[in-house]
């Protein structure tokens, strides 16, 4: 097998080697099936128990409460843009939106398709350096609710704090940040996830959502997959789900809860983010921009001074076999993804890259 590297991609993105091994282990023949998961029909009794066995395991490691559907859709995070507004806001109904990034500046702009978006807070002016607060009176009380991009991505910013919603129900985001951090499920109306940064390969989608949230009286309009309706009475399987992705998913949870479950995971990465903003704190050459309090604990974004340093620094990682660590087109610079599947040695090892690096440009 050639060397597997150090890999900080933002999203697909590494997975822990214990899964990746389990699936080659199981690839030609799931156990008691006699075929691999993904030459099995979704409605067999073995494919049965790898979904309900993912959810259930799913529910323990985020404390759902059981009036919260867990669906394991298609269609990605940005599917859910759509699908959020479709099923949470009665049509022409407002919506509020916290636009803290590019994804949550999607997301506004895709409800306002739908209905009446208003945007309660936004750091785009700022290019979205920091999360941006609603002030008083932003967020209307008759909104269907108010939506937030929990951690962006790109620009390596996160809301350490829920926002005060003043009653509406809350819709999250939570793509780069999930079982990365304990997130309190009950404060929410409704989560989503793509699942190919701390959950496993691309391919699926995960939505908690609270049951009764979900409205009966949806506008006839809306397509059957767009609904959440039917998936929740099928158990997502309406359709043929992302199979292969939730029995990968699947085995991220075992994984996560092997390890001592989310509140380990949080720790793990509070201590490998400690180490890179500790490092870039104390550098003279990488800089980060973002407040302490509003910084992303699973992407963390840094630049150098000039061009030149930049590409400098980029020969540097490659060199000591460092992948998928520049920044995303949007922002330039870099970016180390530091979700669950990173280990804390490929994160020293980054460290020591940039440490080296300050001393040979002799700052
Ligand atoms: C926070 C966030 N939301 C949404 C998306 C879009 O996800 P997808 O490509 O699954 O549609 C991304 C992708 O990186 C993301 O980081």
């Amino acid at each position: 097998m050639e060397k597997r590297l150090y890999n900080f991609a933002a999203g697909p993105s590494a997975i822990p080697e214990e899964v990746l091994k389990r699936a080659q282990a199981e690839m030609l023949c799931y156990p008691g099936a006699g075929c691999g998961v993904m030459e099995m029909s979704h409605r067999s009794a073995a494919f049965g128990r790898i979904r309900d066995g993912a959810e259930e395991s799913l529910r323990r490691l985020m404390d759902i409460p059981d009036d919260y559907a867990v669906l394991f859709l298609q269609g990605g995070a940005s599917m859910q843009f759509s699908m959020v507004p479709m099923n949470l806001a009665a049509r022409g109904q407002k919506t509020a939106y916290i636009v803290s990034g590019h994804f949550a500046k999607k997301a506004f702009e895709e409800a306002g398709r739908w209905g009446e978006a208003v945007c309660a807070a936004s750091s785009e002016g700022d290019g979205f350096s920091f999360i941006p607060e609603p002030g008083p009176g932003a967020v209307p009380p008759d909104a269907a609710y108010l939506h937030i991009t929990g951690n962006n991505t790109i620009f390596g910013t996160c809301f350490s704090e829920l926002p005060d919603t003043g009653g509406v129900p809350l819709a999250a985001d939570w793509s780069s940040a999930i079982l990365g951090r304990r997130i309190d499920v009950r404060r929410h109306a409704l989560i989503y996830a793509g699942a190919q940064k701390n959950l496993g390969p691309a391919g699926l989608t995960l939505v908690i959502v609270r049951k009764d949230a979900v409205r009966q009286d949806i506008d006839p309009v809306v397509p059957t997959m767009l609904r959440y309706a039917p998936q929740i009475k099928a158990d997502s399987m309406y359709n043929t789900p992302p199979c292969w992705s939730i029995y990968m998913a699947g085995l991220m949870f075992e994984w996560v809860e092997a390890q001592g479950g989310v509140a380990e995971m949080e720790r793990r990465n509070l201590e490998k983010a400690a180490l890179l903003y500790g490092t870039i704190d104390s550098s003279k050459l990488f800089e980060n921009r973002v407040p302490a309090r509003d910084r992303s604990v699973t992407n963390v974004v840094f630049t150098l001074p000039t061009a030149e340093l930049t590409e400098k620094f980029a020969a540097a990682c490659a060199e000591a076999g460092i992948i998928n660590i520049k920044g995303h087109r949007l922002t330039g610079g870099f970016r180390a993804s530091i979700y669950n599947g990173v280990g804390l040695e490929a994160v020293r090892a980054l460290a020591g890259v940039m440490e080296r690096f300050e001393k040979e440009e002799g700052r």
